[in-house]
């Protein structure tokens, strides 16, 4: 990271930094992308309801390869013997730990009783995590919001964790603002309700041994650091899980190791991580899966950098096609390559 100001790296656990899970983009070609971007960064699944786990074609949802690293399965559902069953099929995938989602608003969770609506039944929550560790050996961890709908209390979040933790649950995941399940989208409900660190900053002074991992509106690591390193006024936070400022600019994972993890920087261009992109996308594309999904998470790797454009529009264009093969992505690399040679020259 150039212009660094913090000389000291917080070294932490493996939640120090997280990216976020997301329906639609965290899937196993997305997290490969992003694993080549930092060794050390834990990675969510999508979310997974339990009747999918259950019922639906296992190897499809769950399937992921080693190469990936430590992934974390997130399960959307509020019954706690299947949570339990699907917790366990998790962990025989071989997924190092199980989070619940209890932030997703849409109507579609809600009506299944399930994600964001749980934060108004504590009890649900902790049976459904006490069943989890009891089934399970891997961590267990909650990913909530700070409340539902348009009260503002502070108490009832406070309520809800110590039900939580309560059971065993040492792991909180704190997307920081309300959902408001009644008039907004889901989109909005991720934009709308204000920010409130400080629910977050306040309840790890109350349980200052248990994780509290920050989520919500984080964008660089200037703004980033601080919050996690505390101050006079303010708690240190355990970590910090970024979504979408991570998924439009995957750069950012290229500082996490050095910065959040203490490991030597490793001096690495994003062309190289295109290379280390190929054996994995040549592999994937023998077993039939198109460029397309696998290169749609990378077309944020020269966001703001000279011939960025080019290389989103290149892909864009042409890795759906079929039988599109790695030439397109080097050649999406050549304009990039000449881009940056004029802008040098
Ligand atoms: C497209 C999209 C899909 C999401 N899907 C999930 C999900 O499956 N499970 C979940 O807990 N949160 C989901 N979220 C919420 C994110 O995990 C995260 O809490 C939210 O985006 C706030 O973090 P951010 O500001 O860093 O993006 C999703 C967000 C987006 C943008």
């Amino acid at each position: 990271m150039q212009d660094q100001v913090y000389t000291k790296p917080y070294i932490s656990d493996e939640h120090a930094y997280s990216v976020a899970p997301m329906m639609d983009l965290t899937d196993r070609y997305c997290r490969q992308f992003h694993r080549c971007l930092s060794s050390e960064v834990l990675l969510y699944s999508e979310m997974l309801t339990t009747g999918a786990v259950i019922n639906g074609d296992r190897d499809y949802l769950l399937g992921f390869d080693p190469s990936e690293g430590d992934v974390v399965l997130q399960l959307g559902g509020s019954d706690p013997a299947a949570m339990a069953q699907s917790a366990v099929i998790g962990e025989q995938f071989g997924y190092a730990q199980i989070n619940m989602n209890v932030g997703c608003p849409s109507d579609r969770v809600q009506s299944g009783r399930f994600g964001a609506c749980l934060m108004a039944e504590p009890g649900v929550v902790a049976d459904c995590v006490a069943a989890m560790l009891d089934a399970v050996q891997i961590p267990v961890t909650v990913k909530c919001r700070i409340g539902i709908d348009r009260d503002d209390a502070y108490e009832p979040f406070l309520d809800f964790v110590e039900q939580i933790k309560a059971v065993g649950c040492d792991t909180f995941i704190v997307h920081a603002r309300k959902a408001w399940l009644e008039g907004l989208s889901p989109k909005e409900n991720r934009d709308v309700p204000p920010l409130r660190y400080d629910y977050v900053q306040r309840i790890k002074q109350a349980h200052p041994a248990t994780r509290f991992i920050l989520n919500g509106g984080l964008q660089t690591h200037e703004q980033t650091l601080p919050l996690l390193l505390g101050s006079d006024e303010h708690p240190e936070l355990d970590g910090a899980m970024l979504g979408r400022a991570v998924y439009k600019n995957p750069w950012l994972l290229s500082d996490v190791d050095e910065l959040y993890f203490g490991k030597s920087p490793v001096l690495r261009s994003r062309f190289d991580v295109i290379e280390e992109m190929l054996p994995y996308i040549d592999d994937k594309l023998s077993a039939g899966i198109s460029l397309g999904r696998i290169s749609r998470h990378m077309l944020g790797l020269f966001l703001g950098q000279p011939g960025g454009r080019l290389w989103r529009r290149h892909l864009s264009e042409n890795a759906w096609r079929k039988n599109a093969g790695v030439e397109v992505l080097l050649e999406a690399r050549d304009k990039v390559l000449v881009a940056a040679a004029r802008v040098a020259a």
